[in-house]
């Protein structure tokens, strides 16, 4: 999938928007040059926006937006979501900037604390000054390795506070308690994605920020060994990002989503071996799986109840895993080859 097709799958994203409540508005996209980040600057630049992305390239590309650099109503602002220089008016602002890739927050525990806690504090003032409609990225980390299956809204959640995944798992908990917070005492209308393993085109495949599927996906076409932690029977529920964006603008501008929490993620669950030989057979590959040792606390299944997103914003996803692993598939073929 080359980068016209993106565009195509933007132009889809955004025609699906009902009606245009962005035009003219002033929006904040923290982490605007990571890969969710990226793909929504692209889509609220179409909609006549004025998008101000904000990321300090920790994990983010410039690759992702260099094609947005001569719009005028793109900015790209180079820094930290902790400490940045604001925009003067701002109307909403989508709060994303975090590391996010396990093996890549392990290494840089303490920035991620920091993104997600004075990260989303120095957001949330930002918010609270400009009156804007806030949007915060919180993950399904917040469940830990969830007892319930498929997770609502409503779990509590089963996290390890010290251990290795804590810096982004108490991260992400603490950033969703800053934003009650606000909404408690500010009256201001910060909505909540927790959002599930969410993959596509401009996922980062590269070293420790590779997560499962461009990991598979980069091993299958260059026909290594696919890496497989654990025996592969823990379980993943895997969402395009179309899918996903779509379900984020949701909540952000549905009338019944005011300060509510939403699961954002595909219900269908599949074990990470089924995962890997999906990727080789849709890649076409004679790599061998192999076994590692499993990661530290490493949650054993994961996938989200959506019904509240369902019933509240009438969204669900309708890319399948196959279709979306086709489509991602492709795009590395063309960067890789
Ligand atoms: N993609 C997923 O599967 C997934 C799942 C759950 C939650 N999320 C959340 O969605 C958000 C975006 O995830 P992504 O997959 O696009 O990750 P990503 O790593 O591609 O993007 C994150 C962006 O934030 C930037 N960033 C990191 N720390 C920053 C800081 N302190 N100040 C400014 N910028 C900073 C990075 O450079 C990067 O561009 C993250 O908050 C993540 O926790 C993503």
């Amino acid at each position: 999938m080359a980068k016209s097709t993106i565009g195509k799958e933007i132009n889809q994203v955004l025609s699906q928007l009902k009606e245009n409540m962005f035009a003219g508005k002033r929006i904040l996209v923290t982490g605007g040059a990571g890969f969710l980040g990226s793909w929504l600057c692209d889509i609220l630049t179409g909609t006549d926006a004025e998008v101000f992305c904000l990321d300090n390239l920790a994990t983010g590309l410039r690759e992702n937006i260099d094609h947005l650099r001569g719009n005028k109503n793109f900015h790209f602002i180079e820094g930290n979501a902790e400490n940045f220089s604001q925009p003067q008016r701002l109307d909403i602002i989508l709060h994303l900037a975090s590391r996010t890739s396990p093996e890549e927050y392990q290494k840089h525990p303490i920035e991620t604390l920091k993104a997600n806690s004075l990260g989303t504090l120095t957001v949330l003032e930002a918010a609270r000054l400009n009156d804007a409609l806030t949007l915060y990225a919180s993950t399904s980390e917040v469940y830990g390795d969830a007892q319930v299956i498929p997770t609502p809204e409503t779990y509590w959640g089963h996290v390890n506070p010290v251990g290795v995944r804590s810096c982004y798992d108490e991260g992400k908990r603490f950033g969703e308690a800053l934003c009650a917070a606000y909404r408690r005492q500010y009256s201001l209308d910060v909505r909540v994605v927790r959002i599930f393993n969410t993959y596509g085109p401009r996922i980062r495949a590269d070293g420790a920020y590779a997560r499962a599927v461009p990991r598979f996906i980069t091993q299958a076409l260059l026909q290594r060994d696919i890496t497989v932690y654990g025996d592969g029977s823990q379980t993943r529920s895997f969402c395009y990002v179309t899918d996903t964006v779509a379900g984020m603008l949701k909540a952000l501008t549905s009338p019944h989503a005011k300060g509510e929490i939403f699961n954002i993620g595909n219900p269908h669950e599949i074990t990470i071996l089924q995962l890997a030989e999906k990727i080789k057979q849709i890649a076409g590959s004679t790599s061998q799986v192999t076994f590692h040792p499993l990661p530290e606390d490493d949650p054993k299944r994961r996938c989200p109840d959506i019904s509240k997103a369902k019933t509240v914003l009438g969204w669900e996803p309708v890319t399948s895993l196959e279709e979306g692993l086709a489509k991602t598939v492709d795009w590395f073929r063309s960067r890789i080859f």
